[in-house]
């Protein structure tokens, strides 16, 4: 208990010192109870106690108790005042600093191959082909008997394919197999649809192949199909010339010769002049020194196909082709080897 104004000094200098080293609000509302706290706090005994005192002792002991009380009541201000700024600067520091450089993100890219998908479509989508795809895992009859090539046909010798088991029970009457081509989508939609059609059918497809720099057994497709009651072979050269200059450049052309498929008459093959050497480099990586790309294979829709979907061949005919995407690939991205686009190097897949 304070006696006299020496230890009400004492008193505040140890309350001051103790409120600077309060390190929250709490311990300051804690410290503030035991110095000025109503009923116990020790400087409020203190001015109890004035009464209590010899007359000539109030004046001295009472301006010692005020001056006490005084500082230690600036000493709780200035104390809260820095630890309110303290944790205004604490929560500045947690939030988000919109200003700063955001983290990068790796955005990645178009693997080649889609990218050449997107542009087959984008590009007959100019002359009105719409893009749909079918399915992977075929029937017998779509991939090969509906485009007139029936059990024992030359033909399939050309595509065989991975054969896989029906989940419907193995009917020998519906074998599933590994499309080897698009072109049973052709089928598909005119089974669905009437004429006129203009589609386009980008897709993967599965073939008994030995690989090699242009030859995979997975690889992807683009198959066009355009029925319509006036179509002829000059309409299916001018759709593929357009298209070849769309994806190749002005200079690029094409060339038919005759061909055979069972599902076309008459057929050709398509190959597409090389953009790269432009037939001058007889060491050319792309054309092997010819001078052409042999892309794709194409013809007049097969009567017989027509009638089996249920279109009458006097009114309506049609044009169909096929390609290897990955060739167009190829040829647009330099590759050398259509195995790179397989093997996820992303040294490879990270140049485009
Ligand atoms: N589907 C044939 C192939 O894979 C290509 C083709 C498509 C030919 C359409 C003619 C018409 O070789």
């Amino acid at each position: 208990m304070p006696v006299g104004p020496q230890d009400l000094k004492a008193l505040a200098d140890r309350a001051v010192a103790e409120i600077a080293a309060c390190a929250d609000d709490a311990a300051l509302e804690a410290a503030r109870i035991r110095y000025l706290g109503r009923k116990d706090g020790e400087v409020t005994q203190a001015t109890k106690q004035i009464a209590t005192l010899p007359a000539k002792e109030k004046p001295a002991y009472g301006a010692a108790v005020n001056e006490a009380k005084a500082r230690i009541e600036a000493a709780l201000e200035t104390r809260g005042a820095a630890l309110h700024g303290a944790s205004l600067e604490g929560s500045l520091r947690d939030r988000v600093d919109l200003t700063l450089p955001g983290r990068p993100v790796r955005i990645g890219r178009l693997h080649p191959v889609t990218a050449a998908i997107r542009e087959v479509s984008r590009v007959f989508a100019t002359m009105g082909f719409e893009t749909v795809e079918g399915p992977e895992i075929e029937t017998d009859y779509y991939n090969f008997e509906a485009l007139n090539i029936p059990p024992g046909h030359p033909a399939r010798e050309k595509w065989d394919t991975l054969w896989v088991s029906n989940p419907l029970g193995d009917d020998v009457k519906k074998p599933l197999l590994g499309r080897t081509h698009t072109s049973p989508m052709q089928v598909r939609i005119m089974e669905q649809r009437k004429p006129p059609i203009r589609i386009v059918v980008p897709g993967r497809c599965y073939r008994y192949e030995a690989t090699d720099a242009i030859r995979e057994s997975i690889f992807f497709q683009y198959e066009g199909l355009a029925i319509d009651e006036k179509l002829t072979m000059a309409d299916l050269k001018g759709v593929l010339y357009s298209f070849a200059r769309q994806i190749f450049g002005s200079r690029s052309n094409v060339r038919f010769r005759p061909d055979y498929f069972p599902f076309t008459e008459p057929s050709a093959e398509i190959a597409f002049s090389c953009v790269i050497c432009e037939g001058k480099d007889p060491q050319c990586h792309t054309c092997g020194g010819d001078g052409w790309i042999e892309a794709a294979g194409c013809g007049m829709v097969h009567p017989g196909v027509l009638r089996r979907v249920g279109y009458d061949p006097d009114r309506y005919q049609g044009f169909a082709f096929g390609g290897g995407l990955e060739r167009l690939a190829m040829v647009k991205t330099g590759t050398p080897d259509i195995r790179l686009f397989y093997q996820n190097d992303l040294r490879f897949l990270e140049s485009f």
